[in-house]
């Protein structure tokens, strides 16, 4: 016997979500342009440790880019704001995935630097609250989650576009238990908030002169919204001649991430929100972990910065909090110095890092004692930073592994 009763409750709340969806979609049509961070008299930077590891992974990093903006802090064109308040103690007291306090000040910054946070499951001893990645992607509207990944000397260069707002995502905390036996989540596609990624995808192979992108979907699956990502991409495609351009499904994509005589080809990656989430896991693993990788989550208004993995609340409760790898928010901050124009900073930062944790490792991080602390390896990425002879050495190393790897 079907139970009616329970497929009108449903069907309501369907309705409720389509129409907010519908809403999103008339707010998408108006949004402005690109902040122009040139024109900026002042820019506010919000830093938010989060909690977990966070905080003490977000405090080395804060030095790191302090000590780069130095110039741009002391006359007053960049100032640093503390933000408290997102730590998973004070979401679970609010029950919010972001206490509104905390939200308005977020939105008073240009950019943030922003620290891991608990994201709770059905079962935590914490309320199963939105995550506040989540929340604060779609509050600011940070469409284009970009996460580099970089191996020189296996030839890898790659960067991933991850759509942010949309696809199963959008509804993860908004699924319907239509009765006892039956639960339903939702995937949600829009044509503009797949255009957007697209074209911040295709307008970064042009623009770094790398001309090529491979589009990732399971559309011969999911017809309806992956179907839409490929056929948006086909049309936007058209706009950028000289962007060579393939569309690949994500289980074999998955595959030839670790398939040695193919993977270096590779360069720009777009594809919707879950298989970038995974997707870039995988990459990060071959660059060394997830602790190595920085990912940029960028809006037209807003743009935020932080690590690709979570906060390791295991690591605190153990006592090694301190011993965390800050490289993943070290990379965030490379992210965030190219968004705002220091791109010279930014390419110098980079070179630091792949000497300090691939090449010349003279501090290594465990995770335990028996490695550096995070804030001692913060100050080996500022020291090589300053090295005069940076580039080289830099070029040096990379030549060796690739012969080495030869
Ligand atoms: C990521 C993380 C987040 C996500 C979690 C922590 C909510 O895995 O940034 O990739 O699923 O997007
Ligand atoms: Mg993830």
């Amino acid at each position: 016997m079907i139970d009616e009763k329970a497929v009108a409750a449903a069907q309501e709340r369907y309705g409720r979500l389509l129409r907010q969806q519908l809403e999103r979609v008339e707010s998408l049509k108006t949004e402005g342009d690109w902040t122009d961070f040139s024109k900026l008299d002042r820019l506010v930077i919000g830093v938010c440790g989060g909690d977990g590891i966070g905080p003490y992974i977000c405090a080395s990093a804060q030095r790191v880019m302090e000590f780069l903006l130095a110039d741009m802090i002391r006359s007053g064109k960049a100032e640093v704001r503390v933000i408290d308040g997102l730590t998973i103690e004070r979401r679970a007291e609010v029950m919010k995935a972001i206490p509104d306090d905390t939200l308005e000040e977020l939105k008073k910054c240009h950019v943030i630097l922003k620290g891991p946070t608990t994201t709770p499951k059905k079962g935590d001893r914490w309320p199963n609250i939105e995550s506040a990645n989540v929340a604060m992607r779609k509050q600011l509207d940070l469409f284009a989650n970009v996460r580099p990944v970089s191996v020189p000397e296996l030839g890898i260069s790659w960067t991933f576009f991850r759509e942010n707002t949309e696809g199963s995502y959008a509804l993860g905390s908004d699924g319907i238990n239509v009765s006892d036996d039956l639960a339903m989540d939702f995937c949600v596609a829009t044509t503009q908030g797949t255009e957007r990624i697209i074209r911040a995808g295709f307008e970064f192979a042009r623009k770094s002169g790398q001309n090529y992108v491979s589009l990732v979907t399971k559309a011969n699956i999911i017809k309806t919204t992956d179907g839409k990502f490929l056929s948006i991409a086909e049309k936007v495609a058209k706009e950028y001649p000289e962007v060579r351009w393939d569309d690949w499904f994500i289980d074999i994509m998955t595959a030839k991430l670790i398939d040695p005589a193919r993977r270096s080809d590779f360069r720009v990656f777009v594809l919707p929100n879950l298989y970038g989430d995974i997707i870039t896991d995988e990459a990060a693993q071959i660059q060394g972990g997830v602790g190595t990788a920085g990912s940029a989550n960028l809006g037209k208004r807003y743009a935020m910065f932080e690590a690709i993995h979570g906060s390791a609340p295991r690591m605190v409760d153990e006592g090694r909090a301190k011993y965390a790898d800050p490289c993943s928010m070290i990379k965030a901050v490379s992210l965030m110095l190219s968004h705002i124009g220091e791109a010279e900073k930014a390419r110098r930062l980079d070179m630091a890092l792949d000497v300090c944790v691939q090449f010349e490792k003279r501090l290594v991080m465990t995770g335990r004692p028996n490695g550096a602390t995070g804030d001692e390896f913060a100050g080996y990425v500022m020291e090589t930073v300053q090295r005069p002879d940076l580039e080289e050495a830099w070029k040096g190393y990379v030549e060796a592994a690739r012969a080495a790897s030869r």
